[in-house]
């Protein structure tokens, strides 16, 4: 039988990894973030984090992954008995994200629906806010499901579901081999387009605009920290998943080097393209660039498609092209997130991929449904911050002290060192995994904490709660029920 969870190539590991770290983030997330952070001076902290914190981490998360071959959980296990409900925290709250990840895939199906006839109106804003998700700033909507929104969430789910469910090389790989450069190439026709138009460059001027006073202030740091962190999809167990289905050859080193690369020039690159789009706007209509821009979903369904509108018949083709690039970014990156928790079913209940994958699905398109409402998108947002500002990072913290100090990071050395032609790690790569980045990520967390306090309404205190809830009790279940191979405690090392 051909190995259910191996790679055909390194090549598809590299580029299923740049599938799982270009997404939503890199399209929606980051323009702004960068924006908003002081422009060219946000260039400082995102460099650093990218330095400390995502070269060291990713290599130390694709070695331990290389050498367990096995999932997240499994691995843990194996470390340390005692830790697998923490084993099973980890896949489990990236599965919280996959779900409400899905619900901004399916709102991007709505919206490359419509791009072909424009579908949004005169009125993008209206259409979006009223029309289509039908907003409520609390949980008062909860209760008013719509099912236009549903059905486009569930197709997403149908997808993950057809392309999971194969062999890995058959599925996965084979989907991102194609699909990945696919989205550079079309992203780099819309981005030249772009800065073709009109007024592109005061959108990139407003953009680059160095704000050099902020560096003094706490957030744009902890603002590169936790984009970085996203985008990368840094540190929950998508890098350790994929890493443990290489071939005994990889050079892990220079792999998790293109990653960060190619991440990082897509998501500049797509800035580039957001703010000259932006700059034409604000020349076409007069409003100055900072009056238009705006945070992901109002910059992406509610400015494109004004864009798209004044575009005229350009907008016909752009639109469509536009909306299936963030479609694909978003479903390669959920197939990535979504994997995490399946390999580590398939590992303690002896299940096969077509089977977990089918149960998967079922559990997350059924729970998305939740985002399906108008309470959506304010549910959301809470989930985001539940996921991001408190869970990842404290539990990338753990992931340090259990891989860097009991794994022993130095035993990962000569085999790395061993594979890499042009980089070596040394002393300096041990300092970071063991002391510099659990140090940052404390100094994060507690003010990912104190973001969450600021919160403070009933409605965001009760949604905080019942995730917690669902987090704790789903990973107790799986850590209670009783495996069911013998294989569960027995993991072969690949690093001797
Ligand atoms: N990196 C993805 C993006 O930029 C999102 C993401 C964050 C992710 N964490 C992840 C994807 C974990 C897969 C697994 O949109």
């Amino acid at each position: 039988m051909a190995n259910e969870n191996k790679w055909g190539s390194n090549i598809a590991f590299v580029l299923a990894m740049i599938g799982s770290a270009v997404g939503l983030g890199n399209i929606w997330r980051y323009p702004y973030v960068l924006y908003s952070n002081g422009g060219g001076a946000f260039y400082i902290p995102y460099l650093l984090a990218i330095i400390s914190l995502a070269i060291p981490f990713l290599i130390l998360e694709y070695g331990v992954g290389y050498n367990y071959q096995s999932s997240f959980t499994k691995a843990i296990v194996k470390l340390k008995p005692k830790f697998e409900f923490y084993g099973w925290i980890l896949p489990v709250v990236v599965f919280i994200m996959t779900v409400y990840y899905s619900t901004i895939i399916g709102w991007d199906g709505i919206y490359l629906f419509l791009s072909f006839f424009k579908g949004w109106g005169a009125d993008p804003n209206t259409y979006l806010n009223v029309n289509l998700l039908q907003a409520t700033d609390s949980l008062s909507g909860a209760f008013n499901f719509i099912p236009f929104i549903a059905v486009f969430m569930l197709v997403g789910w149908f997808i993950v579901w057809l392309i999971s469910h194969k062999n890995l090389d058959e599925g996965l790989g084979r989907v991102c081999e194609i699909f990945v450069p696919l989205l550079f190439v079309v992203m780099l026709f819309i981005v030249i387009f772009s800065l073709t138009l009109p007024g592109a460059s005061i959108g990139l001027s407003e953009l680059f605009n160095p704000d050099w006073s902020l560096l003094w202030h706490f957030d744009i740091w902890m603002a590169a920290f936790g984009q970085i962190f996203f985008s990368l999809s840094l540190g929950m167990g998508a890098g350790f998943t994929y890493a443990s289905y290489t071939n005994d050859d990889i050079d892990l080193i220079s792999s998790g080097l293109k990653v960060i690369f190619a991440n990082c020039a897509f998501e500049n690159f797509a800035a580039l393209g957001v703010f000259s789009i932006l700059g034409y706007m604000s020349l076409q209509s007069g409003t100055p660039v900072s009056e238009i821009v705006s945070q992901g979903t109002t910059l992406i369904f509610v400015a494109y498609p004004q864009v798209f509108n004044i575009l005229g018949t350009i907008g016909l083709v752009l639109g469509p092209l536009f909306f299936f690039t963030v479609y694909i970014a978003g479903i390669t990156s959920m197939l990535s997130s979504f994997e995490v928790l399946s390999i580590s079913i398939q590992n303690k209940f002896a299940l096969s991929r077509r089977k977990a994958t089918l149960i998967l699905c079922i559990i997350g398109g059924l729970a998305s449904m939740v985002y399906a409402t108008s309470a959506g998108g304010y549910i959301l947002g809470i989930a985001d911050i539940f996921v991001n500002n408190i869970v990842v990072i404290l539990s990338v913290f753990v992931e340090c002290i259990l891989f860097a100090w009991i794994f022993k990071a130095e035993r990962l050395i000569d085999f790395m060192n061993g594979r890499s032609k042009h980089f070596k790690l040394g002393k300096w790569w041990l300092a970071h995994v063991k002391y510099i980045i659990p140090i940052l990520l404390l100094v994060i967390w507690f003010g990912g904490l104190y973001e969450l306090i600021a919160l403070k309404t009933t409605d965001a205190v009760i949604v905080l709660i019942v995730l917690a809830l669902i987090l704790i009790i789903s990973s107790l279940i799986f850590t209670l029920l009783p495996a069911k191979t013998k294989e569960w405690f027995k993991t072969e090392e690949r690093i001797k």
